[in-house]
């Protein structure tokens, strides 16, 4: 059984759909904890309601960021996670923190990476005028927004779009992508070696990518 610990500082729309494919796919899967540096994120009710452990540790009591994370570390260590999932995790993570977790965290960036690191990637994509944003589920790495793409959901850019409605539509493919690629772990399908990630032992030279179908 894939054990998973699961970070959020907000909504946690990403963190329901996984629990939602969990539940209706019967993955060999278990959220252990939902952990979150906001004790006002509403993901934190989410995973309450449905039994799931919650903790709240707020960053701002901790002198430095690499305190915040070692009391992470100390948390989600017990339950032996096979896998991180950074669920719209608002806070940028120590080097010791990734390196303790290599391999095993995963996270979700709204944007077709490598286009659009860091913040306000759907106003930026529409300044652009490009025709297709996305977003992409990558192995974590020191380096923000960086490491390995695993899974990516494209969506068109309308003529009329607004930062809100682009932003809607992408949020409604990250919750394909992420529990699909929560999915190939359950399964044992995707590994990671010398900072690439192999689907069912092939390097993935480019992402998969899964357009939106509506
Ligand atoms: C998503 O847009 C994700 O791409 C980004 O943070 C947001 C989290 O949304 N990393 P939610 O809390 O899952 O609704």
């Amino acid at each position: 059984m894939l054990s998973i610990v699961v970070l959020i500082s907000g909504s946690g729309s990403n963190l329901q759909a996984i629990m939602d494919r969990i539940t209706k796919d019967k993955l060999d899967a278990k959220i252990e904890l939902v952990l979150s540096n906001r004790a006002d994120a509403y993901g934190l009710t989410r995973a309450a309601d449905a039994g799931i452990e919650t903790r709240v540790i707020d960053h701002k009591q901790f002198d430095s960021r690499e305190q915040f994370d070692q009391a992470m570390i100390k948390e989600i260590d017990p339950y032996q996670p096979d896998l991180i999932v950074l669920a719209g995790f608002m806070r940028i993570l120590s080097t010791a923190f990734v390196t303790h977790y290599t391999g095993r965290m995963i996270n979700i960036h709204p944007a077709l990476l490598p286009a659009y690191k860091g913040l306000h990637t759907h106003q930026r994509a529409l300044e652009d005028g490009v025709s297709h944003h996305g977003a992409s589920v990558h192995y974590v790495t020191a380096q923000l927004d960086s490491g390995a793409v695993i899974l990516q959901g494209r969506v068109p850019v309308l003529a009329d779009d607004t930062e809100e409605a682009l932003q809607q539509r992408v949020h409604k493919i990250e919750h394909v992508i992420y529990p699909e690629v929560v999915t190939w772990f359950a399964q044992k399908r995707l590994t990671y070696q010398n900072n690439q990630a192999l689907l069912d032992g092939e390097v993935l030279d480019q992402p998969v990518i899964i357009d939106q179908q509506d």
